[in-house]
C-alpha cells in the first residue's frame, strides 16, 4: 500500500469563500503575504503559529493593527531557516503560477511545483517543477527526503482537488472579514476539518482578518 504524503492547504478567503478575481487576488494584505511567506518557508510551523499569536481553543478578542503586529514580529527572534538540502514545497495551479509577478517566482527558499495538463512535465530551467497531476506531485515529493512540509497554495481548481484528497490534513485559512467581488471560490471544506487554532483579529486599511488553522480527523 502506498504511504500517504500528508499535505496542508494554505488559502485566504472572504466571507463568501471568494479567493480570486480576474486572475489575481481580490485584496492586498501585507500581513497575509508575510504570513504566507513565513508559514511556507519556515521548517517549524509551531514557531510561526506562536509568532502570529495563534491560540489553541481560545478566542482572542483583541484587534491588532498590521503595524503593531509588524513591530511585534520585528522584535521577535528570527525564524529558523532550513539547513542545506532541506525545504518545504509549495504546489500551485498553472494559472496561479502565471499570476505571480515574475520577480517573485519561483517563491524563494521553497521547492515550487506547478500543476499543468498542458505543459510538459519536468524541471523547468532549474526554477520549478511541472507535474501533470496533484497525485504525481505528491508521489514524487513523498519520495524526496529533503522535502519537509508540502503546502497546496491554490488556485480554485487545485484547492477543489486537494480538499477531496484523503491526505489533506490541515487548512491554514486567512479568514478575510469582508466581501470582495470574486470569480473564483474555495469549496466548503466540510465538517471533516475542525478548527484548532486562531489568531487575534488583524486590521489593515480597514479590512479585518484572522489566521485560522483547521485539522482533519479526530
Ligand atoms: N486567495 C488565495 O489564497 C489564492 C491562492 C492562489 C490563487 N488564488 C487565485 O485563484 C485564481 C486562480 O485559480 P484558478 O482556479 O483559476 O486556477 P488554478 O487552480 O491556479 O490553475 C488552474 C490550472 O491548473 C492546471 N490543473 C488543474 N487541475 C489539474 C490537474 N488535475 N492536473 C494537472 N494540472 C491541473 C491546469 O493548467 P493548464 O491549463 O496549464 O493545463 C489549469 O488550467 C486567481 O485569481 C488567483 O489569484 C487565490
Amino acid at each position: 500500500m502506498a504511504v500517504p504524503t500528508l499535505f496542508s492547504l494554505v488559502v485566504a478567503a472572504d466571507t463568501r469563500r471568494g479567493i480570486g478575481m480576474a486572475g489575481a487576488l481580490p485584496w492586498k494584505l501585507k500581513g497575509d503575504m508575510r504570513w504566507f511567506k513565513e508559514l511556507t518557508t519556515c521548517p517549524d510551523t509551531d514557531e510561526v503559529l506562536a509568532r502570529y499569536l495563534m491560540n489553541i481553543g481560545q478566542q482572542d478578542k483583541r484587534t491588532h493593527s498590521w503595524e503593531s503586529l509588524t513591530a511585534r514580529i520585528g522584535g521577535a527572534r528570527p525564524l529558523p531557516e532550513w539547513g542545506p538540502g532541506a525545504r518545504n514545497a509549495v504546489l500551485m495551479g498553472r494559472k496561479t503560477w502565471d499570476s505571480l509577478p515574475p520577480r517573485f517566482r519561483p517563491l524563494a527558499g521553497r521547492l515550487n511545483g506547478v500543476l499543468s495538463r498542458g505543459l510538459a512535465p519536468g524541471v523547468f530551467q532549474g526554477s520549478h517543477h511541472i507535474w501533470p497531476s496533484l497525485q504525481a506531485a505528491l508521489d514524487e515529493l513523498g519520495r524526496d527526503p529533503t522535502v519537509k512540509n508540502i503546502f497546496v497554495a491554490g488556485g480554485g481548481e487545485i484547492y477543489a482537488q486537494a480538499l477531496r484528497h484523503p491526505d489533506c490534513r490541515r487548512i491554514f485559512l486567512t479568514d478575510v472579514d469582508a466581501q470582495f467581488p470574486c470569480d473564483t471560490f474555495l469549496p466548503d471544506p466540510g465538517p471533516a476539518f475542525r478548527e484548532i487554532a486562531v489568531s487575534p483579529r488583524l486590521e489593515e486599511a480597514g479590512t479585518m482578518y484572522r489566521f485560522r488553522l483547521y485539522q482533519a480527523g479526530g
